[in-house]
């Protein structure tokens, strides 16, 4: 009798290991387009746990999401059956009956400021190579839950996320004020390599890709420039970056048995957007919603920022991080989208096989 009872809780419980549709579980690396809250806990200024970030979120929480609401991680987590994004791992990394019932659905190691380099971490960010030991050491805690086969299982479906580049862009552009060079994109995609052989040999399987997105035409970038063009020696980064990811990760995945990956092309995607706004969405495509002064890009989003009224229209949120509308905009065709802009197949094919 009393071995059933045991029997019937150990089954429950592993039940309780899988989301409720037996979704995948999802794993975030990154900077702070999908930092949500990661930065709260660490010693940097680069964080955005006060008003008015959060304004749309639920109860109008500034959670640390760089954005007036949801994230593209949260709208990431959604396609996956989550509520939102898996919780910060710094924020939970003491909390261990939470963090073993919550790595099983996923964790977001990402962190504002994080770049590819393994010397890139703006402002004390927790840097990709930082946020990959970390996952190291969550594969021993599943390990040590599910035994090594169950780790595996777990592992094999769960859904790696990646974004970041821009920061390590960012800077070179400001040390140099010129397009990239090729020794930087190569280095650039080599670090991009070296990340993902790295999460491949803890288990990894399937990996969803963001290129970086067309930073040239942030509000930031448009404020230094008279009429308020996008810069043109910025954009070239994540064009050549692009360029130079497309043939290593087709060349990684016949290289390393099972793995796959799902590219997403955001510099494409936004300068499509930027060519045909939808009237339905964002039409506000060169001021940010949150700040002050030219473009809105020049202060501080802070307490004493302005807000715009009608978010939705506005394509930017702050000076540098795009608003929740453009982050679902984003997020549905990373999902959905064509081989226009995700190559060679969407994150819904990715997460369907196998
Ligand atoms: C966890 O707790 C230890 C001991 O109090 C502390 O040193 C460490 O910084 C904490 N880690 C996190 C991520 O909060
Ligand atoms: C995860 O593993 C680390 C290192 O082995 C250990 O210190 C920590 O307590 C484990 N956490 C949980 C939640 O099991
Ligand atoms: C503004 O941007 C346009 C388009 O890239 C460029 O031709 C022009 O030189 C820029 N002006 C300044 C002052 O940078
Ligand atoms: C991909 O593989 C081809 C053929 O082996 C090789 O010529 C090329 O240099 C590789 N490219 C990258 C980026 O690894
Ligand atoms: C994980 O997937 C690979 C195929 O990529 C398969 O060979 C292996 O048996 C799977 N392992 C488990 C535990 O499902
Ligand atoms: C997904 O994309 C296909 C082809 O572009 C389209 O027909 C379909 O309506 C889209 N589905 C959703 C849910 O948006």
């Amino acid at each position: 009798m009393s071995s059933l009872v045991l029997i019937l809780v150990i089954s429950l419980s592993a039940l309780s290991f899988t989301n409720a549709a037996g979704d995948p579980a999802l794993f975030i690396f990154g900077d702070s387009i999908i930092d949500i809250g990661t930065n709260n806990g660490l010693d940097t200024t680069f964080k955005a746990n006060i008003p008015p970030y959060g304004i749309d979120f639920p109860d109008s929480v500034a959670t640390g999401r760089f954005s007036n609401g949801f994230s593209a991680a949260d709208f990431l987590a959604q396609k996956l059956g989550l509520e939102r994004s898996p919780p910060p791992y710094l924020a939970i990394a003491n909390h261990s009956a939470y963090l073993n019932r919550q790595m099983v659905s996923g964790l977001n190691f990402a962190s504002g400021g994080a770049g590819l380099l393994d010397d890139t971490g703006y402002g004390n960010a927790v840097t990709i190579k930082e946020q990959i030991q970390q996952f190291q050491m969550i594969k021993a805690n599943l390990t040590a839950l599910l035994g090594e086969a169950g780790a595996e299982r777990l592992l094999n479906k769960s859904i790696i996320f990646i974004n970041a580049g821009s920061i390590d862009m960012a800077l070179d552009y400001f040390s140099f004020k010129s397009p990239p060079t090729t020794e930087f994109s190569t280095s650039l995609r080599d670090a991009l390599e070296d990340h993902v052989k790295t999460l491949y040999s803890f288990g990894a399987r399937k990996f969803g890709i963001a290129g970086v997105s067309a930073i040239g035409c942030c509000p930031a970038m448009r404020a230094g420039n008279d009429t308020g063009e996008c810069s043109a020696d910025l954009n070239d980064y994540p064009q050549s970056f692009y360029s130079a990811i497309v043939p290593m990760l087709q060349n990684l995945s016949s290289e390393l048995t099972g793995m796959k990956y799902s590219l997403g092309n955001v510099y494409h995607m936004m300068m499509n957007y930027l060519n045909n706004p939808s009237p339905s969405g964002p039409t506000e495509l060169r001021r940010a919603c949150c700040r002050g002064g030219k473009l809105n890009a020049e202060l501080q989003c802070n307490e004493k920022a302005l807000v715009c009224k009608n978010r939705d229209k506005y394509l930017f949120w702050d000076a540098f991080h795009p608003s929740q509308a453009a982050a679902a905009i984003a997020v549905e065709t990373l999902y959905n989208g064509t081989t226009e802009f995700v190559t060679p197949i969407n994150l819904k094919q990715l997460i369907e096989e196998y």
